[in-house]
């Protein structure tokens, strides 16, 4: 049987458990997916038994995204992002840690057709989830532009983004770099309380794409105003699927049931 898990705080709303568990139904694995909860001030011991226990993979969500780099050998992606969302313990030595967001940012786009080498990408939003999709964007060959309530924190993120430039989140300034932009990511939580979107809706056009990294709810205010141009809408469900495929694939050097991940994950949105 091998174990797999998410390490947060909380973790009892996640969605990786079913995502996961159908997973294994549909290939015929023995293997389980459960939630832990330690304190902050645990997790690095939380780590240690995770490994003395054969944990196969674990999950990171918040707060422990950051804390968990100090903890595992993290790779290239996840030290220039600064957070890990996935330890893989199923190699020979240390746990390794990964940023999964990034590419599952990626491979929500590719899915819907989207080419990122060479696009013109804009991402809204310089928190965590914006580092994320922003180093993924650039290293997949998009030029990138960051925009930012914060005008500081954007330029900040742009400095270490390679080609990145950033913007504050004037109506005007989005316009500007909307006009002949190819893809858009909201990485803001702009549209998950409330009926808001972060970009003008008159800014879009039906040449982009446009990814929401936000899920509750599946159809926010940008999307609709997206899809009411005739743009390309990429939810963020698929953004979350591909996240776990991605670690999935990572654990168990298996290709993913994409299709039953979906469903599963769907079921629950
Ligand atoms: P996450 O890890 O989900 O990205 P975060 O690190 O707290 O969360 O970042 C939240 C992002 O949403 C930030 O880019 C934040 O902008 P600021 O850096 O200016 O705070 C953005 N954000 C949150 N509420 C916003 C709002 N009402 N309007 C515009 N941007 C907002």
């Amino acid at each position: 049987m091998d174990v797999f898990g998410l390490l947060g705080n909380p973790v009892g709303h996640s969605l990786s458990p079913p995502m996961h568990d159908a997973a294994y139904e549909e290939l015929g694995l023995e293997a389980r997916y459960v939630t832990f909860e330690p304190e902050p001030s645990e997790i690095e011991d939380a780590i240690d038994g995770a490994e003395a226990l054969g944990i196969a993979g674990l999950n990171v969500t918040i707060p422990f995204k950051q804390d968990v780099l100090d903890c595992v050998e993290a790779d290239d992606l996840a030290t220039r992002i600064g957070a890990v969302n996935t330890i893989d313990f199923t190699g020979e030595g240390a746990p390794t840690g990964h940023n999964t967001d990034a590419v599952g940012a990626l491979r929500a786009l590719r899915d819907h057709g989207v080419t990122v080498d060479g696009a013109r990408a804009v991402v809204v939003g310089a928190g965590g989830a914006g580092r994320a999709v922003a180093f993924g964007l650039a290293d997949a060959g998009a030029t990138v532009e960051i925009a930012n309530r914060t005008a500081s924190k954007a330029r900040d993120l742009a400095d270490e983004v390679p080609g990145a430039t950033g913007h504050g989140l004037e109506a005007d300034a989005l316009a500007d770099l909307l006009a002949d932009a190819d893809v858009l990511v909201n990485a803001t939580s702009v549209g998950m309380e409330e009926d808001e979107t972060p970009v003008p809706a008159d800014a879009l056009h039906g040449d982009l794409a446009v990814l929401d990294a936000v899920y509750r709810p599946l159809e926010t205010r940008l999307l609709r105003d997206a899809a009411a141009v005739g743009a390309t809408t990429v939810d963020g469900a698929w953004m979350l699927l591909y996240q776990g495929v991605e670690a999935f694939e990572r654990w168990t050097g298996r290709e993913a049931p994409v299709d039953a991940m979906n469903a599963a994950l769907r079921d629950r949105l």
